[in-house]
């Protein structure tokens, strides 16, 4: 069945929104009558929701602006910021339905706990940078080396892909795999040209990386668009290959230790 998106027009409305709340003991959808006016984003209703009908709403924003990361919820079933979803993009004749993300605990409403990716980053090895290249303690790069990894420098931490991502969010592998918002901070360090740090076992090992399937899924929810099944977990889990399955890397190494 296909809904009608809104029209981007100039006049008031009204819009039903269906909105989660509860805590981790219980919960359930309740209904809310917003009135929404021309360039409102969810964020928006949801404050005005708070403001005059539900003041004990609970959800956690920051900068209304797409960078804080902290706005993170589902919108219709999708894992987006609330206040980077514009209210004329959603269809008109259903309720906007709003609630929290699935892969982290939930604390109330639309508030989870994502201090699981706290301390999965602090698990990571960090930047370990080569000797400078010159006397007065500087280093050089190739440009091409400096562009490559700052694609991934975007990420605003919003946790969307970890949410999105069936590993955690259905397999609840939290244990196993960082996920593929520590996948991107870690194809960051190791394909920084200054980095020395070896990070391929514990990938391969504690990280999890050989539970991703590809399904891109992640990619496609970042608000960062940055593209982090392609140029992030495929170059490692290419690197790991080379380093534990490659013919002869292995016979390198094998040749490494005798001598
Ligand atoms: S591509 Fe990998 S990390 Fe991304 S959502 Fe799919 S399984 Fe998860
Ligand atoms: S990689 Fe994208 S979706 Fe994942 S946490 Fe960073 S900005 Fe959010
Ligand atoms: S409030 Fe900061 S990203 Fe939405």
């Amino acid at each position: 069945m296909s809904h009608a998106p809104a029209k981007a027009s100039s006049e008031t409305r009204k819009q039903l929104f269906r909105v989660w709340r509860g805590d981790k003991t219980a919960g359930t959808f309740k209904d809310y009558t917003a009135t929404v006016t021309p360039g409102m984003v969810v964020l928006d209703v949801i404050h005005q929701i708070q403001a005059e009908q539900a003041n004990d709403l609970a959800c956690r924003w920051n900068c209304k602006a797409g960078k804080c990361g902290s706005c993170s919820a589902e919108i219709n079933g999708k894992p987006r910021l609330m206040c980077m979803t514009r209210m004329d993009e959603l269809p008109t004749d259903m309720p906007v339905v709003v609630e929290p993300m699935k892969a982290f605990p939930l604390i109330k409403d639309l508030v989870t706990d994502v201090s699981w990716n706290y301390d999965v980053k602090k698990k990571i090895k960090p930047f370990k940078p080569r000797k400078p290249d010159a006397p007065d303690g500087t280093w050089r790069m190739d440009q091409a080396d400096v562009d490559r990894v700052q694609e991934f420098r975007k990420c605003i931490e919003c946790f969307l892909c970890q949410d999105v991502c069936h590993v955690l969010r259905d397999h609840h592998k939290h244990e196993e795999f960082i996920g593929p918002r520590f996948l991107v901070y870690t194809a960051a360090l190791e394909m920084h040209p200054l980095d020395t740090e070896d990070r391929l076992a514990d990938l391969r090992k504690s990280q999890g990386l050989g539970y991703c399937n590809i399904t891109k899924c992640c990619t496609k929810v970042c608000p960062e668009h940055i593209t982090i099944t392609d140029n992030a977990i495929i170059p490692l889990k290419e690197r790991v290959v080379d380093e534990y399955f490659d013919p002869v890397t292995k016979l390198f190494k094998m040749f490494k230790k005798k001598t």
